[in-house]
C-alpha cells in the first residue's frame, strides 16, 4: 500500500467509525489504577522491564475495555503484565475465559511463576500450539496483541493474519506499538484488505516511550 493510500484510509476510518464515543474514552480513569500501577512496577522490577511491558496508560484502557465489553474470551497474545491485568480485570467473574499465549518457553515459565505468586493458577500456551490449532473465540471477544520481540515485530506482524477470521467473527483487537512503522503498516493493510474499522487510542495510550495503541474491529457501534 502506498503512503498516500495508507493515509487516506487512516483519516477515513479514524473519523467515521468507532467502538466508543470519544467522550467515553476521555473519562477513562479507574479508581483501581493505583493497584494496577503497584503490581506493574513490581512486575517491571522483578520479571521484565518498562520497555518490554505494556504501558501503564494502555493497562488502564485495557482494564476499562474489559469492564465495558465483558468479553466472553480474552486472547492475551504476548504474555506478561497483560496476563496479570486480564485476571485482575475480570475479578471473580466466571463469564470470561482468558487464553494467554507466548512464543518463548523460558518467558512462559517466568510469567507463570509471577502469576502463581499473585495467586493466579494458569497455564500459558506456546505460540506454535496456538498457531496449529487456534481456539474458538465467540463474537465480542477481546484480543490483546503485544506479542514478540519489541526490537523487530516480525511475529506481531505475522500474527495479524491469524487474527483476521477472529475479527471478521466479531472479536475486537487491541493492537499495541502502533508507533512502530512496521506495525502501523501491517495494521493498515489488515484494515484495508478486510474493510475493518479502527479507533485510534493515541490520545489516551501515548506514553513516555512514544508508544500507543489502536482498536481494530469489523462491527462498529453505529449509535
Ligand atoms: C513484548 S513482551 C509483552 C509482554 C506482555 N504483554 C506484558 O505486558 O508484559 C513479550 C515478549 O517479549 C520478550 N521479553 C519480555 N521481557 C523481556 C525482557 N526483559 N528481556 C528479554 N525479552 C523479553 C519475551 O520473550 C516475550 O515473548
Amino acid at each position: 500500500m502506498t503512503k498516500k493510500v495508507a493515509e487516506t484510509f487512516f483519516w477515513h476510518y479514524h473519523f467515521t467509525k468507532t467502538i466508543f464515543p470519544n467522550s467515553y474514552l476521555t473519562q477513562i480513569n479507574p479508581t483501581d489504577g493505583k493497584g494496577i500501577e503497584d503490581v506493574r512496577r513490581e512486575y517491571c522490577d522483578t520479571c521484565s522491564s518498562q520497555v518490554f511491558s505494556i504501558s501503564q496508560k494502555a493497562s488502564i484502557v485495557i482494564y476499562n475495555l474489559i469492564h465495558s465489553l465483558k468479553p466472553p474470551v480474552i486472547l492475551d497474545l504476548g504474555s506478561g503484565f497483560t496476563t496479570w491485568l486480564c485476571y485482575y480485570s475480570i475479578g471473580n467473574s466466571t463469564n470470561t475465559t482468558i487464553i494467554s499465549v507466548d512464543s518463548s518457553n523460558d518467558w512462559i515459565a517466568k510469567n507463570e511463576n509471577f502469576l502463581t505468586k499473585h495467586h493466579i493458577k494458569t497455564t500459558i500456551s506456546n505460540y506454535k500450539t496456538f498457531e496449529k490449532s487456534p481456539p474458538y473465540l465467540p463474537s465480542g471477544s477481546l484480543i490483546i496483541n503485544d506479542i514478540g520481540d519489541p526490537d523487530n515485530f516480525i511475529l506481531r506482524e505475522s500474527s495479524l493474519h491469524l487474527l483476521t477470521e477472529y475479527i471478521k467473527n466479531g472479536a475486537i483487537l487491541f493492537l499495541d506499538d502502533i508507533h512502530k512503522p512496521r506495525v502501523k503498516a501491517a495494521a493498515l493493510q489488515l484494515i484495508h484488505d478486510n474493510n475493518f474499522y479502527f479507533q485510534d487510542l493515541c490520545s489516551i495510550t501515548f506514553d513516555n516511550f512514544g508508544r500507543y495503541s489502536w482498536l481494530i474491529f469489523s462491527k462498529p457501534n453505529e449509535s
